[in-house]
C-alpha cells in the first residue's frame, strides 16, 4: 500500500526513523553499554572465541556488510571483512571454526547468499543471519540471527532494510566488543548514539529539499564518481550502487586516496563527484582531494558534518548530524538515497522497478 506516496522507495526512505526504533527496541542495555541479541544463539563464551568475522551478502547487502566490517573492527578489534556472496562459493573458501560468518539479506531469498550459507554449513562453520523477511530461506538456514524489522520493502533499491542492516552490525560489534576490550563507558557511548539515530535520520529526511537541489547536476551527467576514505568508502560504494540502479547513469565508487593513482585523468567539467567528508582525522586530506578535483574543473558535492572547516574551498555541501564516529556511516548514507531518488525522478525512470533488475534474485 503506497499510502498516498508516489513511490515505494520514497515511502521507505520516510519510514526509516520508525524502522530504526523497531530494530533497536528491547536490544540495548544502557547500564552495561551492551546489546542483548538472544536470537544469535551465541553465548558470551562463543562471542569471545571468534578470531575473525566474515560477512556475506550481495548488492546493497554486501555494501552494508562493508560498513559493518569496519564497525566490528573499530569497536571489537576483531578482524572482519565482507565479501560478495556471489563469488564466495566458487573459490572453495577456507571455513574456520573460529570465524563468525554473517549472512546479510533483505529478502532472505537471494540464491547467491543462500548458497554461500550452505557452503559455510557444509564445511562445519557457524553462520548467523541479518535478514528482514521472517521465515525466509536464509533465515531458516542460519544457526541464529537478528531480524531487521524494517517491514516489507517493495522498491528494488534498498533503503530502510540497508539502514537497519548497518544498525544490526553496530549491535553485533557492540556484543563482540563488550566481551573484549570495549569499556563500559564506550559501550554506553555507542548505545546512546544508537538511541539517537531515529531522530537524526528524521532530520536528514526532512532536509530533503536541500539534497534534491543537487540532483539535476547528477542526473545530467553521463558518469559520476562517489568517493570516500576508510569509514566513508563503503558509504561511497552504496551511494554509487543506489545511483546506478535507478538513474541508469554510470557511477563509480573510489577511495579518495586512490583518485590520484588513475581516475583523476577522467575529471573535467562533465564528470561530477560526490565526496563523503566526515569530521574525522582524514578531513584535511579529503579537502585536499576536493581541491584537486576543483582545479580540474570538476564539480563536487560534499556530504559532510558542520564542524568540517572548508576554509576557502567553495563546494556545495549537504550537512548531516554527527553520530559517534563509528556510527557516522549510517547517517552519511541517507542523503545518497535521496540524491538517487531525485535524480531518477528528474529522468522519469520507473523508480520502484528499475529496468533489468529484480527485488530478489532467486536463481544463480
Ligand atoms: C539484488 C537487488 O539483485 O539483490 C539489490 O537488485 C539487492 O538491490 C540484492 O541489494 C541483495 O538482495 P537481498 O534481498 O539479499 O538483500
Amino acid at each position: 500500500d503506497l499510502g498516498g506516496y508516489r513511490h515505494y522507495m520514497y515511502k521507505e526512505i520516510q519510514e526509516q526513523p520508525e524502522c530504526l526504533e523497531r530494530m533497536i527496541r528491547g536490544r540495548l542495555d544502557d547500564r552495561f553499554g551492551v546489546s542483548r541479541l538472544d536470537g544469535l544463539n551465541l553465548t558470551p563464551r562463543d562471542l569471545r572465541g571468534f578470531a575473525r568475522v566474515k560477512i556475506l551478502g550481495c548488492g546493497s547487502a554486501y555494501y552494508a556488510g562493508q560498513i559493518g566490517a569496519t564497525m566490528i573492527e573499530d569497536l571489537a578489534r576483531v578482524p572482519a571483512d565482507a565479501e560478495a556472496a556471489s563469488e564466495f562459493r566458487y573459490r572453495n573458501p577456507i571455513i574456520e571454526a573460529d570465524t563468525l560468518y554473517i549472512a546479510v539479506s533483505q529478502s532472505g531469498e537471494t540464491a547467491d547468499t543462500a548458497f554461500a550459507v550452505e557452503e559455510v554449513k557444509r564445511k562445519g562453520g557457524r553462520v548467523v543471519g541479518l535478514v528482514n523477511v521472517v521465515g525466509s530461506t536464509i533465515a531458516r538456514a542460519c544457526d541464529g540471527g537478528l531480524y531487521l524489522h524494517a517491514g516489507p520493502e517493495i522498491a528494488v533499491a534498498s533503503t530502510k532494510a540497508l539502514t537497519n542492516m548497518a544498525v544490526g552490525f553496530a549491535m553485533i560489534a557492540l556484543a563482540l566488543g563488550r566481551v573484549r576490550d570495549l569499556s563500559n563507558a564506550d559501550g554506553q557511548r555507542i548505545v546512546a548514539a544508537l538511541r539517537a539515530l531515529p531522530k537524526q535520520v528524521a532530520a536528514i529526511v526532512e532536509a530533503e529539499a536541500r539534497i534534491a537541489e543537487h540532483a539535476k547536476i547528477c542526473a545530467d551527467a553521463r558518469s559520476l564518481f562517489f568517493i570516500g576514505r576508510v569509514r566513508g568508502f563503503p558509504v561511497a560504494r552504496e551511494g554509487a550502487q543506489k545511483f546506478k540502479e535507478i538513474s541508469y547513469r554510470h557511477a563509480e565508487a573510489y577511495q579518495t586516496s586512490e583518485l590520484k593513482h588513475g581516475p583523476l585523468a577522467l575529471i573535467d567539467e562533465e564528470l561530477p563527484t560526490v565526496a563523503i567528508v566526515p569530521s574525522d582525522d582524514l578531513a584535511d586530506r579529503n579537502l585536499a582531494a576536493m581541491q584537486q578535483i576543483k582545479a580540474r574543473k570538476g564539480q563536487v558535492l560534499a556530504i559532510t558534518h558542520d564542524d568540517v572547516d572548508f576554509g576557502d574551498l567553495d563546494v556545495p555541501r549537504f550537512v548531516v548530524p554527527r553520530s559517534e564516529p563509528e556510527l557516522d556511516p549510517i547517517l552519511l548514507t541517507i542523503p545518497l538515497q535521496l540524491l538517487a531518488y531525485h535524480a531518477a525522478l528528474i529522468l522519469g525512470h520507473d523508480i520502484d522497478k528499475p529496468r533489468n533488475l529484480a527485488k530478489s534474485v532467486t536463481v544463480e
